[in-house]
C-alpha cells in the first residue's frame, strides 16, 4: 500500500485555482471591467483573508509536520531547502495582501491588490509545480501509510471544513471525487451537504452568477 495523494493533489489545485480566480477578478475590478458594490467587497475581501490563512497554514504543517516525516523516511534522497524558502518568501506576500484585501473593501481600489495576486498566483503555480514534481514521488516510494494519515490529519485539523470541503468538492474530477467519497465514507457527504450551499452562494456573489455549476 502507498500514500493517497489525491486530497493533497486536490488542496493544491484549489489553491492555484482560487488564487488565480481572484488574481483576475482583482484586475478586473482595478480596471473597470467589474464593480463591487459593499456587500461584494467584502465577500471579496473575506474570501481572500480565508484563503490566505489556509495558504499559511499548509505550508506551515509541510514545514513542522510533512518535512520531518521526509528526513526521516527519505534522508539524503531528499533536498528541501528550496522549497522551504518559498514558504518563508509566500508569508510576507500573504500578510502584504490581507492588508490590501482590507483596504479594498474600504476604498474599493483594487489596483495594489490585483498586483500582489497576480505575483502569488504565479509563485504558488511554480512552487506547487516543483512541489509535486519533487516529493510525490518520494513520498510514494519511502513513506508509510501510517505517516501520511498522520500527516494528512495534522493538515487538516487547523484547516476550514466549512470552506475547503465544497473548494475541494468543485476542484475535484468526478472521479476524483468518487475516490474521495469512499475514502472519506459518510461524514463527507454529511458535511458536504451542510456546507455546499453557503459556499456556492458565498462563490456566486464573489465571482458572479455563473461561478459554480
Ligand atoms: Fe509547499
Amino acid at each position: 500500500m502507498t500514500p493517497e495523494l489525491l486530497g493533497f493533489q486536490i488542496t493544491h489545485r484549489a489553491m492555484r485555482g482560487d488564487v488565480r480566480r481572484l488574481a483576475t477578478l482583482a484586475t478586473q475590478l482595478a480596471e473597470g471591467l467589474q464593480s463591487a458594490d459593499q456587500t461584494r467587497a467584502r465577500a471579496i475581501a473575506d474570501f481572500i483573508t480565508t484563503l490566505n490563512r489556509g495558504i499559511h497554514h499548509h505550508h506551515t504543517m509541510e514545514d513542522k509536520v510533512l518535512w520531518p516525516v521526509l528526513e526521516r523516511s527519505a534522508g539524503a534522497e531528499v533536498d528541501l531547502r528550496d522549497l522551504s524558502d518559498d514558504h518563508a518568501d509566500l508569508d510576507p506576500l500573504l500578510a502584504e495582501i490581507d492588508g490590501q484585501a482590507a483596504a479594498f473593501a474600504s476604498t474599493g481600489d483594487a489596483s495594489a491588490l490585483a498586483k500582489s495576486l497576480t505575483r502569488l498566483a504565479d509563485m504558488l503555480d511554480e512552487h506547487i509545480t516543483e512541489e509535486e514534481r519533487l516529493l510525490f514521488p518520494i513520498i510514494r516510494k519511502y513513506v508509510s501509510v501510517a505517516d501520511w494519515h498522520r500527516v494528512e490529519t495534522e493538515v487538516r485539523k487547523g484547516g476550514n471544513v466549512r470552506i475547503d470541503l465544497p473548494r475541494m468538492e468543485q476542484y475535484a474530477e468526478p472521479d476524483e471525487m468518487a475516490r474521495l467519497r469512499k475514502l472519506a465514507g459518510p461524514p463527507l457527504t454529511v458535511m458536504l451537504s451542510l456546507f455546499r450551499r453557503g459556499h456556492r452562494r458565498r462563490q456566486r456573489l464573489i465571482f458572479g452568477p455563473l461561478a459554480v455549476s
